[in-house]
């Protein structure tokens, strides 16, 4: 992917990234797009702020990033470390107010899967099976470190989004209903 120059050449990339590969269902049975909206939408009724809404839209950008660097083929039995690969991505253009949960929604699904007896069971399949690619259940000192970071809770309330937002009624939203919120969270 070509490296672009301004901020809203950036944003015309992203909403390019999921015209391209958002229909795409990766490893689960909604596609990238649908996802991204619905989790989306509920960080909006909770009235996260701009940039905890723009990290729930854009949590799983990694994935779509390794389906254009694949054509359309990743392998799924290897963790593609999408949260890493998305977070830097967007890192070009926008704050670690966005950035940092994006980051840490994996560890937020460790850090759950440890601390919430009944959170297990909320995981989709897919969610289940990446979930021993990503280290499975954390140490007593992985909880610790995760707890201690300053966007843990950020990250934590993404992840609860991200569980939420797999319904196969489609919502009836489109990226372009988030493009506000993403050109205020731009940075420069
Ligand atoms: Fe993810
Ligand atoms: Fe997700």
């Amino acid at each position: 992917m070509s490296l672009t120059k301004t901020s809203s050449d950036f944003i015309a990339e992203i909403e390019a990234l999921y015209s391209r590969w958002g229909s795409n269902k990766y490893d689960e049975q909604i596609s990238q797009i649908e996802h991204a909206v619905q989790c989306a939408e509920f960080a909006r009724h909770a009235e996260a702020d701009d940039e905890l809404i723009v990290a729930t839209l854009l949590h799983d950008i990694g994935h779509l990033l390794e389906l254009e660097q694949k054509d359309g083929n990743p392998n799924l039995n290897k963790n593609d470390e999408h949260e890493s690969s998305g977070a830097a991505y967007l890192a070009r253009h926008f704050s670690s107010a966005v950035t940092a949960p994006i980051a840490l929604h994996v560890e937020a699904k460790r850090f759950l899967c440890t601390t919430e007896e009944t959170y297990f069971a909320q995981l989709s399949p897919a969610s289940v099976r990446s979930l021993e690619l990503q280290g499975g259940k954390m140490s007593a000192s992985e909880v610790e470190r995760f707890a201690k970071h300053p966007a843990s809770e950020r990250a934590v309330a993404l992840r609860r989004w991200d569980e939420l937002g797999k319904s196969l009624e489609p919502s009836g939203l489109t990226f372009l209903d988030f493009r506000d919120y993403l050109r205020r969270c731009l940075t420069n």
